[in-house]
């Protein structure tokens, strides 16, 4: 058995071919049927033509509806009058191998809402949208893979239960084995982790950056791949309660060439995914965001606009009336501050750096001003921040102020602490979310459909 990609790249004819797949569609007419078989390789299907005059082929008609599963063979030969179709099959045997009722089937040729296809998320790649979204996703991350491999970054695999709060944002969904209906108490009526499986209080990580940066102070380039869970209440486009990021760290680096690393990364998968996936892209440049191939070269041929947080509140500030949040220095920027910085002023991806350092993570490296930290914020259009990195305060006294500024306890994080005791190097970092990515390459607006089973507040289905 061949995929229809392969098929595709067969010498004409062929004799006894057998491919397998669902029905898309099925119409007669006088003397021949066609179908159009597709099994998921490609976004393209392979055009099946029967003869109606074939009694074996003929009596299955009736059930060769969309999303019926088939096993056919045939002959491959080159389509006489197609220009769509380099070579089409001649059936000479089917076999049903699992049947649709179409009035029960919720895929149909008409095209359904996105939000219908969400309640339906475990049928929704059998749709082409989302076959070529899933597609792009494998592409993607390989390209991810291939990109660090060839710069000499070692794949690292972090913990997915951890004991920190990397953002110390307090945004953690917790692991636990004890039985919620009989929670064990302290004295003083706290439940009582250390009766739990770990002996302590766990929850799933936000990031791999801590024990990223381990990992890189030993091995000098390292970079993680994995999934991270945000239990932020946002209702919004752009987030989700379990992403996939992205993080490298690096030895010996500053925020200079942190911000480099970020842009050339951004510029260099979004080329793979161009290069090897034109016709799934094709699909959302089409029907999806007309306007995706300019702005995805717009991504890769520009030189993004650098700007300090200062400057930037100073730009934003002169237009306050238009922004829902006001604009002032020592605000967080929000998504309508960041897309209205990379749309309307700069008109290409911009890198955002030097943060007040109140609002910022306490492992930022604190700049001379006092003030703020050497973090970067990487902004796309129509999505606001894809990348978020700094360089990690590396002196010991000074990351023990920041710690308890915020709060965080010094017991805890002893280990982080200890990476500055012992042979201490300036290292930075940064985390792309790769659902934004996604959503960046394929024009997507909803971090809903770059994602083939979504966790959203208040949404886990499947
Ligand atoms: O800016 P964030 O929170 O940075 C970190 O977690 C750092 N520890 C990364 C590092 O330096 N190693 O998250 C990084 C990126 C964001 O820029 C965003 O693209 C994505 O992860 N992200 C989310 N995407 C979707 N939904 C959410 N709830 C997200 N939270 C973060
Ligand atoms: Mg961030």
């Amino acid at each position: 058995m061949k995929s229809i990609k392969e098929i595709f790249g067969l010498e004409l004819p062929q004799q006894d071919i057998t491919v397998k797949g669902w029905i898309k569609t099925f119409r007669s007419s006088k003397a021949v049927s066609f179908a159009e078989l597709n099994d998921g390789s490609l976004r393209k299907g392979l055009q099946i033509i029967f003869d109606n005059n074939d009694k074996k082929l003929s009596d299955f008609f009736e059930k060769l509806n969309t999303g019926v599963s088939v096993k056919i063979i045939g002959d491959l030969v080159e389509s006489p009058n197609n220009a769509n179709q380099k070579c089409e099959l001649q059936a000479k045997e089917i076999e049903i191998l699992g049947e649709c009722n179409p009035e029960q089937y919720p895929i149909q040729k008409k095209r359904a809402s996105d939000e219908f296809l969400r309640t339906v998320a475990h049928l929704r790649p059998r749709t082409n949208k989302y076959a070529s979204m899933l597609r792009i996703r494998a592409e993607l991350s390989f390209a991810i893979h291939n990109y660090f491999r060839n710069k000499g970054f070692f794949y690292v695999h972090t913990p997915i239960i951890t004991t920190s709060d990397c953002e110390g944002a307090g945004e953690m969904f917790s692991v636990s084995a004890l039985d919620m209906d009989k929670l064990p108490l302290t004295k003083d009526g706290k439940v009582d982790f250390s009766k739990d499986i770990f002996g302590q209080k766990t929850a799933l990580t936000v990031s791999g950056q801590l024990e990223g940066e381990a990992l890189a102070l030993a091995l000098g380039k390292i970079y993680t791949f994995g999934p991270t869970f945000r239990a932020e209440n946002s209702n919004t486009y752009r987030h989700c309660s379990e992403i996939w990021m992205v993080e490298p760290e690096m030895a010996f680096c500053e925020l200079k060439e942190d911000m480099e690393l970020a842009e050339d990364f951004v510029k260099n998968i979004t080329k793979h995914v161009i290069e090897h996936c034109s016709d799934d892209l094709d699909l959302f440049a089409k029907f999806v965001d007309k306007s995706l191939l300019e702005t995805l070269k717009n991504v890769m041929e520009n030189k993004y606009e650098h700007i300090s947080y200062d400057e930037a509140v100073k730009l934003l500030e002169k237009d306050n009336d238009k922004f829902e949040n006001k604009v002032s220095w020592g605000v967080d920027l929000g998504s309508e501050h960041e897309r209205c910085l990379v749309e309307q002023y700069f008109k290409k991806p911009a890198i955002l750096y030097n943060k007040p350092k109140d609002s910022a993570a306490f492992y930022m490296k604190l700049n001379d001003d006092g003030k703020t930290v050497k973090g970067m914020d990487l902004l796309v259009p129509r999505i606001g921040e894809l990348i978020g990195g700094s360089e990690r305060e590396n002196r010991l006294e000074i990351l023990e102020q920041r710690m308890s500024d915020f709060r965080i306890s010094k017991e805890d994080y002893y280990w982080f602490l200890d990476l500055r005791r012992f042979g201490s190097v300036p290292h930075a970092g940064f985390g792309l979310g790769f659902e934004r990515m996604m959503m960046l390459i394929t024009g997507i607006s909803n971090i809903r459909d770059v994602t083939a089973f979504p966790r959203v507040p208040g949404y886990a289905e499947f």
